[in-house]
């Protein structure tokens, strides 16, 4: 065990899931690829988990960064203005398609889903929530509360009532061989029934993730949530669409995955990659959603003018480069290559995903059930190799991968040469 390893293992808490037998450091990184701390070099496929949205050392970044630091202000509160919050959510709304859209800045995709709850439950004057199975929503009470995974429920205290939905799970049984508008019309009847069944009175609104990330990339077939909200819209129940991992473009199909689905939702809520690695979430509403609650709020660092000053940077770069086409070219290489190698790999369960988010799930080749050793075995293969994947999954057994999104043609084929030679690696050891 190395010194820092066992350093952290003394003083951080041990639900903090550190990656390989021997977990890095990393020291340095440009363009796509990252250094660790024994000089090793990784083509990065996970990104700070989806975070360092446009690559490491980025110019345009930094300098916007070293010109904020450069004024002598890190910080005002918004007690005064802030250009940088204004720009941002500027462009913000104008992006969501969402009516008189309105946008308020925090430091993480946990405190915007709080935010957004906290409209919801504000302007339907209800604290019912529907929530989707397999989901994560964050850390905190509320966020956990409509957290539909084991792993990451410590408890069950919750200050909402939660419902939750089928539509990214159709590997159940009861599912399992429905087409996409067969799978859709049971989830429709039984979101309902729920509503027939188990609510009183009004629900304040339903949230969902439009691919599912702690989930596995497990996503309901495009459609299921314009039906939802069809139902939904009938009651009043208002939809929020957490776009923590969706985001900007990364599914390059879509700028939010949402969009996918052909909804415009009440709310979104974003964070993780629109800073490429400076620390802001948020929300944008409908304006009347956002103006609804009469007390007085705030977020201390929340928008901070560093922050803002990255994020509009990143954003900037994202649209001028037009990342989301670039999203879809290269992810699409990747997953139509992952699909032409799973037939003859009996350990891959299923390949998924949209553009620059997708995921291998790992099955023991016996029995069909998930296998997290096999999914540890191929992280450890690829980080011999030199590249950085995810794990995720209700069963820690799906590989996910979502690198940044300004990923070359060269290296997508080359990060997908290199999962394809672990794949096979891996399954020749399980088979023989
Ligand atoms: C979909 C989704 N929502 C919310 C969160 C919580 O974000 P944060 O870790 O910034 O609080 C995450 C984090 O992984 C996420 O994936």
């Amino acid at each position: 065990m190395s010194d820092l390893f066992a350093r952290h293992r003394a003083v951080m808490p041990n639900w903090l899931a550190l990656y390989y037998n021997e977990p890095i450091e990393i020291v340095g990184g440009k363009g796509n690829r990252v250094v660790d701390a024994s000089g090793k070099s990784y083509l990065d496929f996970f990104a700070g988990i989806l975070t360092n949205m446009i690559g490491y050392d980025v110019p345009e970044v930094r300098e916007a960064v070293e010109r904020q630091l450069a004024t002598g202000v890190v910080h005002t509160s918004t007690v005064y203005l802030l250009r940088g919050q204004v720009e941002l959510a500027e462009k913000i709304a104008r992006l969501s398609g969402i009516e008189n859209a309105k946008v308020f800045f925090t430091n993480s995709g946990t405190e915007a889903n709080e935010t957004a709850l906290l409209l919801a439950t504000y302007a339907r004057r209800s604290d019912q929530v529907l929530a989707m199975r397999q989901s994560y929503h964050g850390r905190s009470f509320g966020a956990i509360s409509v957290t539909s995974n084991r792993s990451w429920k410590n408890n069950s205290l919750s200050p909402l009532n939660v419902h939750f939905l089928h539509g990214a799970d159709r590997h159940l049984t009861q599912f399992r061989g429905l087409s996409d508008a067969d799978y859709i019309a049971a989830c429709v009847d039984d979101l309902r029934h729920v509503l027939a069944t188990s609510v009183g009175g009004d629900v304040a609104a339903l949230i969902a993730e439009p691919i599912q990330g702690v989930g596995g990339f497990s996503m309901a077939p495009d459609g299921l949530f314009a039906a939802y909200k069809e139902v939904l819209d009938a009651e009043g129940v208002l939809f929020i669409s957490d776009e923590v991992q969706t985001g900007w473009g990364r599914t390059g199909s879509a700028f939010f995955g949402i969009q996918n689905h052909g909804v415009t939702p009440d709310m979104m809520t974003f964070a993780k990659g629109l800073g490429n690695g400076f620390a802001v979430g948020g929300v944008v509403a409908r304006g009347d959603l956002m103006d609804g609650p009469h007390a007085a709020g705030l977020a201390t660092f929340g928008g901070n003018p560093i922050s803002m000053a990255a994020a509009n940077a990143t954003l900037d770069y994202v649209l001028d480069h037009d990342l989301q086409a670039n999203a879809a070219r290269t992810g699409a290489l990747i997953i139509d290559g992952l699909r032409q190698a799973a037939p003859r790999l009996p350990i891959v369960g299923d390949v998924r995903g949209k553009g620059l988010m997708f995921a291998v799930e790992l099955v023991d080749p016996a029995t069909g059930a998930p296998s997290p050793a096999i999914a540890a075995r191929f992280m450890e293969e690829t980080k011999k190799a030199g590249l950085l994947a995810g794990k995720g999954g209700l069963y820690g057994n799906v590989l996910r991968m979502a690198p940044p999104l300004t990923l070359t043609q060269d290296e997508a084929a080359e990060g997908l040469g290199i999962i394809v030679n672990a794949l096979e690696t891996v399954n020749a050891e399980v088979t023989s």
